[in-house]
């Protein structure tokens, strides 16, 4: 890359190298590259996989893929250059690169006053509710311990990119114990990363009072898990909500907040 700008276009352009690095650090996809004695066509398939969110990855620090970043670059960049007060908050972060990328833009647009919320229990999705949440029998996530990842891990995946500060706070524990008590004021972007309908609706109700007129709401699972969809469509329709929904890629989506 050859840099032959000054003054503030030097600055845009430094920012956008360093957005563009921490993305491919973040998924990997900058490691993944052709070389002699590899597979280089199965190289091929995993980085499309990768770029598009569609793996599990053994080592990256987000599954979510590049389209999703950009999706999340997208709604913190419109609500810092809008002034659309309140914090950011992902629920379901796995090894945090989502949050990670979160707080990486408060910095790189010298943003010093809003928060990163990062929720999760931090050791996978619970067995599903039979009781209250008939809709998630079909769909038990909770034996999978690659998606059990502790606290400490994840803070150690913020720290190696020095984004380990006091704007991070970390909520521990099942949503439904901890979202709706959560000391926040108020969020300019909700991202909803549970899978379940359980994790998505406790979500939504907790905490969709406090998103700004204008914030975003992020819904990763919308197309990926009928489950979600369900919770959304559910909690749209109680609260009369018609913003619209815009597709990121083939599992996410976001609305725009119109009213409180
Ligand atoms: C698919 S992963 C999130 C992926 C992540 N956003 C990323 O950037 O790669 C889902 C996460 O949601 C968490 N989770 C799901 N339901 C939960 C609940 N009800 N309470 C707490 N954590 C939950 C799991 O522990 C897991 O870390």
């Amino acid at each position: 890359m050859e840099i032959d700008v000054v003054g503030p276009e030097l600055e845009v352009t430094l920012r956008a190298g360093y957005l563009d690095l921490l993305k491919g650090c973040l998924t990997r996809l900058l490691f993944m590259n052709d070389a002699p004695g590899r597979d280089n066509e199965a190289l091929a398939e995993q980085r499309t996989l990768r770029e598009s969110g569609w793996d599990w990855p053994g080592e990256a620090e987000t599954m979510i893929g590049m389209v999703r970043l950009d999706n999340i670059q997208e709604c913190v960049e419109t609500v810092i250059r809008e002034g659309v007060p309140g914090d950011l908050l992902e629920a379901g972060v796995w090894r945090g690169g989502a949050a990670i990328y979160m707080r990486a833009l408060l910095f790189a647009f010298g943003d010093e006053s809003r928060l990163v919320w990062v929720a999760d229990s931090f050791e996978g999705l619970p067995p599903p509710d039979s009781t209250n949440f008939t809709q998630d029998v079909t769909n038990d996530l909770s034996g999978y311990k690659e998606l059990a990842v502790s606290l400490e891990e994840v803070q150690a995946n913020f720290d190696r990119y020095g984004m380990l500060d006091d704007r991070v706070h970390f909520l521990k524990g099942w949503f439904k114990d901890t979202l709706a008590v959560a000391p926040i004021e108020s969020l300019a972007v909700l991202r909803l990363d549970g899978d379940y309908y359980e994790s998505t609706i406790q979500g939504l109700e907790a905490l969709y009072d406090k998103v700004s007129p204008n914030g975003f709401v992020i819904i990763d699972d919308y197309f990926t898990f009928e489950q979600c969809r369900q919770a959304v469509d559910d909690f749209r329709a109680a609260n009369a909500i018609d913003d619209e929904i815009v597709q990121v890629d083939w599992g996410s989506v976001f609305w725009r907040k119109s009213k409180s």
